[in-house]
């Protein structure tokens, strides 16, 4: 096992990437060389990293020469085109875009649920959508014990989830509308500022959207249950960082509020802030910056016989992006898989 890794990160100027460079200086990541790749419009850029001070490289086919691990975190366009380059130059690469997340020899992982997915890993590995990662976290312990048999899930997401231009335009709109002025959304379909969207990403054909599909279809894959009978809506909401999730679930066996609480609290990098009495729950303002998932309003879902009906809020950077990229690079370290 090497001591150090040579690390190449793809979009590393924007949001997910810088808050990649944070977590690994915090967390003393063992990266060697630092890569750091944008697209043309950033090349010659300069970003201090630690001690370091890195120029951005135009991301190519040919920038990954000598490099361990792959971190691409740009787009889907960007992944597909570059990803099957970074493997033949005998990188492993850890996806945060959906380009490889769905095909069967690529494993979806979310560490404290399928870690050892890894095993099996051809040179790519795909991190799931943000609210997607929280689910399973929270779910898993659980499920183990008791399985589910229905997930009903509505998600409030922060605008940093669609990339830094979606903050940009929050920004302006939020001036715009407290100076008197018209808003012309760009990013988003509607004016974001002050109002909330029934829709991320586009829809299809079923009349879900596309993230709706990619949070269905991702818990499946990630728990490997094919079969599960889950439902999702999901918001665009006027807040900068932390996706929140309201989550109704059924399962097979009965189960109360102290035993599903017990569950989830053992479950690592979950934390608890549930105190109805005294207003205590989880909100994005508050999670925004940490790396654990945190629940609240945990209580029995009256309208089924074996329901719970909780709320979480995760940081969509941290550990809807960043944090578990990071996550997953120790775990293949620490499984000698690099
Ligand atoms: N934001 C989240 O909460 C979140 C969560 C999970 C997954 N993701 C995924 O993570 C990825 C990045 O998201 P983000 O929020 O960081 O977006 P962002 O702030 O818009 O940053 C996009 C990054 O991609 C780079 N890029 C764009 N076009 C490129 C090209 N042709 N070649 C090379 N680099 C290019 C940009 O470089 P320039 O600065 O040079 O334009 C920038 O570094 C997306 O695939 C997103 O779906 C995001």
């Amino acid at each position: 096992m090497a001591d150090q890794y040579n690390v190449a990160i793809v979009g590393a100027t924007g949001l997910v990437g810088q808050e990649f460079l944070k977590i690994a200086m915090q967390r003393g990541f063992p990266a060697g060389e630092l890569r750091l790749l944008a697209s043309h419009r950033s090349a010659g850029k300069k970003i201090t990293v630690g001690e370091r001070e890195l120029e951005v490289q135009e991301a190519t086919s040919k920038s990954f020469e000598g490099i361990d691990i792959a971190f691409f975190s740009a787009t889907t366009e960007v992944s597909t085109a570059l990803v099957p380059a970074a493997v033949k130059a005998g990188a492993i690469v850890i996806d945060d875009s959906s380009a490889w997340r769905m095909e069967e020899n690529v494993p979806l992982v979310v560490p404290e649920v399928n870690a050892a997915d890894l095993e099996g890993h051809e040179g790519i590995i795909s991190i799931p959508n943000c609210p997607t990662t929280p689910l399973c976290q929270v779910l898993w312990p659980v499920h183990v014990v008791n399985p589910i048999k229905r997930i009903i899930v509505d998600t409030y997401q922060s605008v940093s989830g669609a990339g830094a231009s979606a903050v940009n335009e929050l920004n302006e709109q939020t001036r715009q509308v407290l100076d008197g002025h018209a808003v012309s959304p760009h990013v988003f379909p509607h004016q974001i500022a002050f109002n909330v969207l029934p829709q991320v990403d586009v829809f299809l054909g079923s009349g879900y959207t596309k993230e709706e599909w990619k949070i269905i279809n991702e818990t499946r894959k990630i728990m490997h249950e094919p079969e599960l009978a889950i439902s999702a809506t999901a918001v665009r909401v006027p807040v900068y960082t932390g996706h929140s999730e309201s989550v109704h679930v059924e399962f097979t066996r009965p189960i109360n509020v102290e035993d599903f609480t017990k569950l989830v609290h053992a479950g690592p990098g979950i934390t608890i802030q549930d105190e109805a009495a005294v207003n205590v729950y989880p909100t994005p303002r508050s999670v925004a910056g940490k790396d654990d998932t945190y629940v609240g309003r945990i209580r029995q879902d009256q309208s089924v016989d074996s329901g719970i009906a909780f709320w979480l809020v995760s940081d969509n950077l941290r550990k809807g992006a960043a944090l578990n990229a990071i996550q997953i690079a120790e775990e293949l370290i620490a499984r000698k898989l690099v």
